[in-house]
């Protein structure tokens, strides 16, 4: 009898662990990469920064899982979306909701939960409109060379997929750098390269 309350204590803690370890890992949608969008010479011509977000419009999961593709995804050749020197592939990119901070692991296309902290106010304080966006992205590495190169190539990627989709996004280094280090539980060497909100703007 005791043998029997041992094993169903165990199956119970084993159970609970689990489900606390599936609610901390949010699996995405497949992006759908068989899409023909505007011609890309339209999209550059027309990619612009925009600085307005209708707070009242969501961002679909499978938008979300598109855009964090473009920005960083694994590729056919099993490579990134975009490059990256010696193919080190040491970009991360971080996506903050008010139910916490998230990382985006490419190889699993899954958001891993890194935190309950809403951190978005970190990104707002020089520029309250950020707060009207429905998702943001924080760019991060620990590569002092080459780091901001990658997060560039990231960011143009959702700049051009953005102004395909009637998306609104603006690249930002005006974010509070210290708190963010501190919210996403970077390692001493890393450090926070860019915030890109991205939402609907009409
Ligand atoms: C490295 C970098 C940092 C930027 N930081 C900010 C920022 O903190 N806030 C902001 O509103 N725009 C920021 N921008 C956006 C620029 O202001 C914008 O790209 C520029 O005005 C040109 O407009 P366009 O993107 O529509 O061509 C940044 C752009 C770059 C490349």
């Amino acid at each position: 009898m005791k043998k029997q309350i041992l094993s169903a204590l165990t199956s119970l803690s084993i159970m609970t662990g689990l489900n606390a370890h599936a609610a901390d890992i949010k699996k995405l949608p497949q992006p759908d990469l068989s899409q023909t969008s505007p011609a890309l010479m339209d999209l550059i011509n027309t990619r612009k920064s925009e600085r307005f977000f209708n707070k009242n419009k969501a961002i679909d999961d499978k938008t979300l899982s598109e855009i964090l593709w473009v920005a960083y995804g694994m590729n056919k050749y099993g490579r990134r979306t975009i490059a990256t020197a010696r193919n080190e592939q040491n970009l991360k990119v971080y996506l903050l909701q008010e139910d916490g901070v998230w990382f985006y692991n490419a190889q699993d296309n899954a958001l891993e939960k890194i935190s309950d902290e809403n951190a978005i106010e970190f990104t707002a304080e020089q520029q309250k409109f950020v707060l009207d966006a429905p998702v943001h992205l924080i760019y991060t590495s620990s590569d002092k060379r080459w780091g901001s190169a990658h997060a560039g190539s990231a960011y143009q990627n959702v700049y051009l997929y953005a102004t395909a989709k009637g998306l609104a996004t603006v690249i930002r280094g005006l974010v509070n750098f210290d708190e963010l280090h501190r919210a996403l539980k970077l390692n001493e060497d890393e450090f926070v390269i860019f915030h890109q909100p991205i939402g609907y703007s009409d």
